[in-house]
């Protein structure tokens, strides 16, 4: 029998006013175990608190509270009873809306900064220190609480760090809790949730999986529905959920487009059908695929003919189980495991820039005759993998790296060949293997190698000289992919790779490190 929907979860709105932090302070919430959704500072407060928000954060953001044209709030939302959060920009737009004073001071603070708690046992600081370091980057400073607030925290440079009007249900902070350099942030955060506005650590891996399958039963009802799987994390999961929700209702698809890596195909076809009882059809599309991306060199280019053909083939797809079963029921549904930072990346979060066009959502077809079920299209990577094994995946898939639907196609600078994607599978497997055999999986985000197709350089092999190509190794260390670092590995790891991988690929005679950090590069090279 099916269960009736869940009552929608407790949401908190981060309201951004630019910059990357409502991203983060999005997650940090969530580690509290409270859902959270990031809005625009343009949306209207109307709709914002149609929303029926038990909590709202106001984020930072690189304006000054004075600048012409910064990002202004209709005081209504510190009106409406419910419990509002300011950080940095947010804090000084509580400041000057109700009443208090900022001055631009000409001092400027940035970066890690000693903080003087005044008021023990407030709301938001209970139990932390007298003196803790927080995380600073403003030029403006608010020298006057607003009437009714109390001041809570100081630092040498800002006078009012802090503040909070407790029958108001009102906090402020100049700093940024959200980052990992304010010691005690987290605490801070998990206070104003808890203590000040009332919320409960309810959010849990469990409640999603609940919430999402009914979501998914009530969206699909007895139709039929078909998800790409691509072997990587997001497409597993999501189509593990469905099948919970829906069972055979659900056939997925695998769209062999000879852009994966080395055994990817078999852990799809063996370890995923056994783990779910998936009903699974494998389409070997590979020449397809080869065919459309012929003397095609541009990323973006790449990106939309892999997205476009995918569509295609899933359609095709779509008629043959159809045909294969025909029991009138249509397909209409097709399941992504589209994520929020693809969501906010490709620009339908707060209207951030279009950076790539991920192809699971910037890149589809403007005549797609699916409706889109996305269940995970409200959760970071670090949920999906709870998600994951809260439905019994095997580590080997809930563990796995991140890798793009795109595969081995934006992982090849210049055309992509067969010859090349062999190649680039045999340089690929070298890395992995050795990169597990030295226990770095879990401490590297992941680690893209990449061919440089249209490079070649110098080399002496053998007795000969050598004219071949570079491979690119790109470890990264990321929490989100939203923003990364390269891994610092170990110089004898980084050189068994590279010693493997000049001896055993032809046609490759170098291999270099990529030590960018992202921004400015990306994670992936196209
Ligand atoms: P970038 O290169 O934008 O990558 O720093 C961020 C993360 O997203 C993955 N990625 C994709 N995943 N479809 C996907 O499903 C795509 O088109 C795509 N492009 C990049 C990338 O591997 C990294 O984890």
């Amino acid at each position: 029998m099916p269960t009736a929907p869940s009552a929608a979860p407790d949401v908190v709105l981060v309201v951004d006013f630019g910059a990357q932090y409502a991203q983060l302070i999005a997650r940090r919430v969530r580690e509290a175990r409270v859902y959270s959704e990031i809005v625009p500072s343009t949306m209207p407060v109307a709709e914002m608190l149609a929303k029926n928000p038990k909590a709202i954060i106001l984020s930072g953001g690189p304006s000054s509270v004075y600048e012409e044209g910064a990002p202004q709030l209709d005081r209504a939302i510190f009106e409406a009873g419910v419990p509002v959060f300011g950080m940095c920009y947010g804090f000084q737009l509580m400041a000057t809306t109700l009443g208090g004073t900022v001055d631009n001071t000409g001092a400027r603070e940035y970066g890690r900064t000693p903080l003087t708690v005044s008021k023990q046992g407030s709301t938001l600081f209970e139990g932390t220190p007298e003196h803790q370091s927080v995380w600073m980057s403003h030029g403006d400073a608010c020298s006057a609480a607003p009437e009714g607030f109390t001041v809570t925290a100081s630092t040498n440079v800002v006078p009012v760090a802090a503040f909070e009007n407790d029958e108001k249900r009102l906090y402020g902070v100049q700093y940024h809790p959200e980052v990992m350099h304010s010691t005690h942030g987290q605490q801070i955060l998990e206070h104003f949730l808890y203590r000040g506005a009332g919320l409960a650590p309810s959010w849990t891996t469990g409640s999603i999986v609940e919430e999402q399958i009914a979501a998914i039963r009530e969206q699909v009802g007895d139709k039929r529905a078909i998800c790409g799987l691509s072997g990587g994390v997001d497409s597993a999961v999501a189509a593990a959920l469905v099948q919970k929700a829906i069972g055979s209702q659900l056939t997925c698809v695998y769209v062999d487009h000879g852009l994966m890596r080395k055994g990817e195909t078999e852990q799809v076809e063996k370890d995923f059908v056994a783990a779910t009882g998936v009903q699974l059809k494998v389409v070997d599309a590979q020449e397809r695929f080869l065919d459309a991306l012929k003397g095609v060199s541009d990323p973006e280019e790449k990106r939309k003919i892999i997205g476009r053909e995918f569509i295609r083939v899933f359609e095709q797809a779509q008629a043959e189980i159809i045909t294969e079963a025909p029991d009138e029921t249509p397909v209409e549904f097709l399941v992504q495991g589209t994520l929020y930072p693809d969501i906010v990346e490709s620009g339908g979060g707060t209207g951030t820039a279009n950076i790539k066009s991920h192809h699971n959502v910037g890149g589809l077809p403007e005549d797609l005759e699916f409706q889109l079920v996305e269940p995970l299209r409200q959760l970071f990577k670090d949920e999906v993998r709870m998600v994951g094994q809260e439905l019994g995946l095997p580590d080997e898939i809930v563990q796995r790296q991140p890798f793009p639907g795109p595969g081995l196609g934006i992982r090849i600078v210049g055309e992509v060949t067969k010859d090349r994607l062999d190649l680039l599978r045999e340089a690929d497997a070298i890395a992995r293997e050795e990169l597990t055999a030295a226990g770095l999986d879990r401490e590297i985000w992941q680690c893209p190698v990449v061919l440089l197709a249209d490079v070649r350089s110098v080399g002496v092999q053998g007795d000969g000289r050598t004219y071949g190509h570079p491979i690119v190794l790109r470890p990264v260390s990321s929490e989100d992919a939203m923003t990364a670092d390269w891994t610092r590995m170990p110089y004898e790891v980084l050189a068994r790779i590279s010693t493997r991988i000049t001896n055993e690929v032809k046609d490759v005679n170098r291999v270099v490190l990529d030590c960018t950090s992202k921004p400015p590069g990306t994670i992936e090279w196209e």
